[in-house]
């Protein structure tokens, strides 16, 4: 690259002691297409979860207990009958109110903090920097020692959370065998649900903290076989972070849709047993 006319007052990239290169990368390739792509992917199901989370309409299949993951638990007498699993703690919600507040907000969280979606937004929204070798816009770093992203160091309090409510799916995906005339059903929706379910185990257990949590700080590995064994399943997994963090996001809203339309009765169930 040609010298530059850069000040030397010139603060980040541009400061005194960083190489004088004028443009802002000098990349060829077409590097914004990745951050692109996520901002896109990201925005799309921000917009669906939101719409969805407010709604308040065909979230529940009464006829085989499907319930969306959007809705659970539910735990406001707002909720539709047969809905709260976990009975009705709370009263009516003024409908600004999702009726999924309990969780929706550590979920959030969770992803929000999350090792790999840091990157993603890092990148792609917040442009810190936007791609390898690309000069970031803004003038100072200052990482995640301050608020608000320091509070990115409490992802391993979210991951908790997010383990109990992945056992309420389970259990909401569990009561879902459920038949038009009482006792058990399967229909196409179960499987929706299941698969659902084992995704986000898959996506939670895979998670950096849970690693960490399970074979971290470890001296030695042959005197604790049992953490051992299980760090050694969830590095696996660990390899496969990204990928999951998008699949989830997809069989998020494929769950919620199909609940969505099976509810609003714009289709049925394809039912194999009752
Ligand atoms: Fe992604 Fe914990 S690092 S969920």
């Amino acid at each position: 690259a040609a010298p530059t006319t850069t000040p030397e007052t010139g603060t980040g990239v541009f400061s005194k002691t960083r190489a004088r290169i004028s443009e802002r990368t000098l990349r060829t390739d077409r590097w914004w297409v990745p951050p692109l792509v996520t901002v896109l992917g990201l925005g799309a199901f921000v917009i669906y979860a939101t719409i969805r989370s407010y709604v308040r309409t065909a979230y529940w299949v009464p006829d085989y207990h499907y319930l969306t993951p959007f809705y659970s638990p539910c735990l406001s007498t707002s909720c539709v009958e047969g809905a709260s699993h976990f009975g009705t703690p709370f009263g009516d919600l003024p409908t600004i109110i999702p009726l999924g507040f309990v969780v929706l907000p550590f979920l959030l969280g969770f992803r929000l903090t999350c090792y790999y979606y840091r990157k993603a937004y890092y990148r792609a929204v917040w442009f810190s920097p936007p791609a390898c070798a690309v000069a970031e816009p803004h003038a100072k770093y200052t990482g995640e020692t301050r608020l608000p992203l320091i509070i990115q160091n409490a992802h391993r309090y979210f991951f908790y959370v997010a383990i109990v409510v992945s056992v309420i799916n389970t259990y909401d995906a569990a009561v879902a065998f459920h038949g038009k005339d009482g006792g058990f059903g399967l229909g196409l929706g179960n499987f929706v649900l299941w698969l659902n379910v084992i995704l986000l185990w898959a996506y939670t257990l895979s998670c950096h903290s849970c690693r960490h949590i399970a074979g971290g700080r470890l001296k030695h590995f042959s005197a604790h076989p049992v953490r051992y064994w299980f760090w050694t399943q969830v590095s696996k997994l660990n390899t496969r972070h990204m990928a999951l963090a998008w699949t989830t996001l997809g069989t998020l809203v494929l769950t919620d849709f199909y609940v969505m339309l099976v509810a609003s009765k714009t289709i049925s169930d394809l039912r194999f047993i009752n």
